[in-house]
Formats: structure tokens, C-alpha cells, sequence
């Protein structure tokens, strides 16, 4: 199944929760709706709620107005992390548009992020579910810690591999995981549904950022939404560049750590880089790496029985596209 017949299946709960998304950034001061529907009309793959009402079809859930609900809400709180790190890695380009902290600073993306964070919560009171506002909550602190993780290693190449998954453990597949979760504990699924599909959640998060980091080498600006080099520019020391450094003689490591501590690396310096990492195959050696967690996370959904096992294709299908969709051209001569 490719990932249209899913988008063309759900069109309608697709189109709830755009509404829901829209009318829940209300607020009578008007920097706060004119920003948000700058950053949702820009686009986003809307990927994180899809998993949340794909999860609860397949344990048997109707996508009724709770489940779209809860697909808002942790589009809110990924909108949030997009406008907070884009403030923190100083972009300038999201979704193939200007991002918010340069249209309109630093303070107002930081600020808007806050708002939707806090309008998250209060959508969560409404509920007031236990189970729901904890997994939330969790996965939340450990993307936040991610993310204070990354930055206290910048520009620092005595990293472990252990080390750059952790970060992205945390950062990446903790949120993808609870959109997961998060269907399942809307249709009180079992404990064993539940466990797969977290685990489902972070073997494909890990995956996602995985590809994440090789596109950021090596990625198309016009599919990506966003040039190449971020990581690279701050000094985030992610696998490519990783593997790059320990598979590098003396004379290159030493170029590598001076690249790494400069702060105005050029676009030179930057396909210097990623010459190299095409040569060690680095690049290839992050996506294989995401291509194991993709297959790890697959074949746990499909040793374990749902409801609506029928919709077990459908999350399947989100999950192949988007890794395959940056990755096919570069891997498939
Ligand atoms: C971007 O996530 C942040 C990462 C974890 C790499 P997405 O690629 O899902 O961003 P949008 O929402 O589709 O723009
Ligand atoms: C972002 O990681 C993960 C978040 C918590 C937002 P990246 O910094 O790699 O995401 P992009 O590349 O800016 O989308
Ligand atoms: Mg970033
Ligand atoms: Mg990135």
C-alpha cells in the first residue's frame, strides 16, 4: 500500500483534524492565531496524529471528535518543538518557507511554542484522563531532555554512536512513540497492544530522525522543506559525521574537529564534508541503520493480534513512506 491510499482513505478524519487543529489556536490576541496557521498552513506531514488515529483503528477505536482531539494535541506539542529548535539551531528555512523565529524573532516563536504547549494541556484537562496526560507528559520531559542533551554535546566529537542514538531516542522517537500509544490507550487496548505499538512507535522514531540526520547531509531542499547543513552548522555531531570521524586517518580527524568548533563553516567546508561521507559510505551507514529500525519496528506489529488487524497495512504504509520517501532515489541508483 502506498501512503496516498492511506491519506486518500482518511481524507475525512484528515480534514476533522485540520478543523480541530485550526479552531483550538483561537486566542483574542492576534500574533497568536496569525503565527499558528502561518506554521500549520505551511504544511507538515501531520504524521505523529496520523499514527495516533491509525493506532486507534487498529485497536478498534472509531476516530470519533477524542481521538481527533488527541492527534491536535500532539501536533501542537511537535509545532511547539518545531518553533523552539528552530529558535535554538537559528533556522531560517521549515517546510519550504521562512520559519517563524526569522519572519518574526526569536521571542515570538519561543512564546507562540509556549501556547501551544499550554493550549495542549488544557485540551488534556478536558479529559482529565490519567493514563493519557502521564504518557504525555513523560514523552514530553524525555524529548525536552533530548533536546538539552543534544546541545550540551554540540561541537564535541568524544561522542559514542550509543551517545547519538540516545539523543535521538529521546528527541525524535519519544513523541512518535506516544502518538502510538496514544491510539491504543484511547480504545483500552491491551497491555501487550499497547507495548507494541510503543515499541512500534520508537523503532520507527529512531528510524525517522535517523533519516533525518542522513538528509541533512545529503537530502533535497525542494522534498525535505529545509536545506541541508543544519547539523553541520551547529556543530551537532550526529551519526553521518560520526562515522565519518572514527573511520577517518589523523590528518581528517583533524579537519573534522576544526570544522566542528568553527561557527561560521562555509558551504565549501560543507560539500567538503559530505564528499567524504559519500566515500565512507556514512551516509549509507545511517540509512541502513534506520532500515534495521524500520524492520524491527514492522515486524512487531505484525506478531501481535488487534482488533482491526486490517488497518495493520495502513500503519505500515506511513511508516515505509517516510523513510523511503527521501531515501529511494538516494539508495536505488
Ligand atoms: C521534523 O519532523 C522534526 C524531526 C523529528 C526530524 P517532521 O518531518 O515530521 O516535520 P513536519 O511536521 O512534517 O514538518
Ligand atoms: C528535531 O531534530 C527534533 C525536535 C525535537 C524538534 P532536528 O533539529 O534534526 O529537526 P529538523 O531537522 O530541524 O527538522
Ligand atoms: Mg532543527
Ligand atoms: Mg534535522
Amino acid at each position: 500500500m502506498d501512503f496516498n491510499a492511506v491519506t486518500r482513505r482518511f481524507k475525512e478524519e484528515l480534514a476533522r483534524l485540520e478543523e480541530a487543529i485550526r479552531k483550538n489556536y483561537e486566542s483574542d490576541i492576534p500574533l497568536i492565531p496569525g503565527i499558528s496557521a502561518y506554521l500549520m498552513n505551511g504544511g507538515g506531514k501531520r504524521i505523529r496524529p496520523l499514527l495516533t488515529l491509525l493506532s486507534a483503528k487498529l485497536c478498534g477505536r472509531e476516530i470519533d471528535d477524542l481521538v481527533i482531539k488527541h492527534g491536535c494535541v500532539i501536533e501542537y506539542i511537535h509545532s511547539a518543538t518545531l518553533l523552539h529548535d528552530d529558535v535554538v539551531d537559528e533556522t531560517t528555512i521549515r517546510r519550504g518557507n521562512e520559519t517563524v523565529n526569522s519572519k518574526w524573532g526569536s521571542d515570538a516563536s519561543i512564546l507562540v511554542g509556549d501556547f501551544l504547549i499550554s493550549r495542549g494541556i488544557l485540551l488534556l484537562a478536558e479529559d482529565c484522563n490519567p493514563k493519557v496526560i502521564r504518557a504525555i507528559a513523560e514523552a514530553t520531559k524525555i524529548l525536552v531532555e533530548g533536546g538539552i542533551l543534544e546541545y550540551t554535546h554540540a561541537r564535541k566529537l568524544d561522542v559514542s554512536k550509543k551517545h547519538c542514538l540516545d539523543v535521538i531516542h529521546r528527541k525524535t522517537a519519544s513523541i512518535i512513540s506516544v502518538s502510538c500509544q496514544m491510539g491504543a490507550l484511547l480504545a483500552s487496548a491491551s497491555d501487550e497492544q499497547e507495548q507494541a505499538l510503543v515499541s512500534f512507535g520508537n523503532d520507527f522514531g529512531m528510524a525517522f530522525q535517523l533519516v533525518d540526520d542522513a538528509m541533512d547531509y545529503d537530502g533535497d531542499e525542494d522534498l525535505l522543506g529545509k536545506p541541508p547543513g543544519t547539523d553541520f552548522k551547529e556543530g551537532h555531531v550526529t551519526l553521518p559525521l560520526l562515522h565519518l570521524y572514527q573511520n577517518s586517518d589523523s590528518e581528517m580527524k583533524n579537519k573534522i574537529e576544526y570544522f566542528v568548533q568553527d561557527e561560521n563553516v562555509s558551504q565549501n567546508d560543507f560539500e567538503f564534508i559530505l564528499e567524504h561521507l559519500r566515500e565512507t559510505k556514512s551516509i549509507e551507514y545511517t540509512l541502513d541503520l534506520a532500515r534495521e529500525y524500520l524492520d524491527r519496528a514492522k515486524n512487531t506489529l505484525r506478531n501481535e493480534s488487534f482488533k482491526s488487524p486490517e488497518y495493520l497495512d495502513y500503519l505500515i504504509a506511513v511508516a515505509d513512506h517516510t523513510v523511503d520517501r527521501y531515501t529511494t532515489a538516494k539508495i536505488c541508483p
